[in-house]
């Protein structure tokens, strides 16, 4: 009879597992097998702090609702959805505009606007105006691209915060034969993440303040194309380089201009972007998207 010791007992479980039928659930499992035991044996982990992290995980599953996900913020805040977002993009069949979070506030039920429309509510002096080209990686335009965008309202919440039955500062936009897309909204403000659940106490009891810089969310897809998923992020916030969520990256931070003369309304202060997608490839089919409406995923955990 075996008797395991804490250099032994990898290979044990390895050797058990070896008979999963499925290689990539194979390699990943044995991959996460070894680096956990790994970490236990690194911080020779006590059995009060193997409990506590139980504990800290049920409260995380605990806090998940069709309008939160805990385990995604996790993810966030430890920066592995931004890793899996830049291993994502790596595999891009060409060079495109990079990925940034998806975040906990995207919600599949969006209005449709018209070119140029105004998309917060409450628009008053703030208002900015956002366009720019979507292209394919040659600079060719990419008409009738689909560009969804959601952001805070002026007061730095989303409407899901504010009022969750009514959509605002959100909108899906065409882009026209050029390419071109065109919106109004306003300016929107960094805010904490939901900092009231287990994740936002991980993050308070490790020091750090918990802030994302200002930034507009963008979703844009075509066929033929691979999806982007990505945001702007406003130059001058104070929080670019500690974004909580790591999530703000130097080649997404864009300068509001005044009197820009390439902007098609008016002179209101405005924010040029030109977006280039990849070409989809085979993998892309997939699914490529770190992050997801939450109560798609409440969903697919009930069935
Ligand atoms: C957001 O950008 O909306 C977000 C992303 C990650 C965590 C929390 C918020
Ligand atoms: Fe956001």
């Amino acid at each position: 009879m075996r008797e395991f010791t804490p250099e032994t007992i990898t290979e044990a479980v390895l050797d058990q597992m070896s008979t999963t039928s499925d290689p990539r659930l194979r390699e990943i499992m044995d991959s996460a097998v070894r680096h956990l035991h790994a970490f236990a044996r690194e911080v020779n982990l006590k059995p009060h702090e193997w409990i506590a992290g139980i504990e800290f995980m049920t409260r995380v599953g605990q806090m998940c609702s069709p309008a939160r996900q805990e385990f995604i913020l996790l993810s966030d805040t430890l920066g592995l959805s931004t890793l899996v977002n830049t291993l994502h993009d790596g595999t891009a069949v060409e060079e495109a505009t990079h990925t940034s979070l998806l975040g906990p506030f995207f919600r599949e039920n969006t209005p449709t606007f018209e070119a140029g429309a105004q998309i917060a509510r409450g628009a008053g002096q703030e208002e900015i105006v956002l366009f720019g080209r979507v292209t394919n990686s040659a600079g060719e335009a990419v008409p009738h691209a689909k560009v969804t965008v959601w952001q805070t309202a002026a007061d730095g919440r989303y409407d899901l915060q504010a009022n969750p039955d009514e959509t605002d500062c959100r909108g899906i936009f065409s882009t026209d034969q050029n390419g071109v897309y065109l919106l109004r909204t306003v300016r929107p403000l960094g805010y904490y993440i939901p900092m009231d659940g287990p994740v936002g106490q991980l993050v308070s009891a490790q020091g750090r303040h918990g802030m994302r810089p200002a930034h507009i969310h963008f979703l844009i897809s075509a066929p033929g194309f691979r999806e982007l998923v990505t945001a702007l992020y406003l130059a001058g916030d104070a929080h670019l380089e500690d974004d909580v969520v790591f999530g703000a990256s130097g080649d997404l931070v864009v300068h509001e201009r005044t009197g820009d003369p390439a902007c098609p309304i008016g002179d209101l202060p405005s924010i040029r972007f030109d977006f280039s997608l990849s070409r989809e490839s085979e993998a892309d089919r997939l699914g490529g998207r770190v992050g997801a409406d939450p109560s798609a995923i409440m969903a697919v955990a009930a069935e």
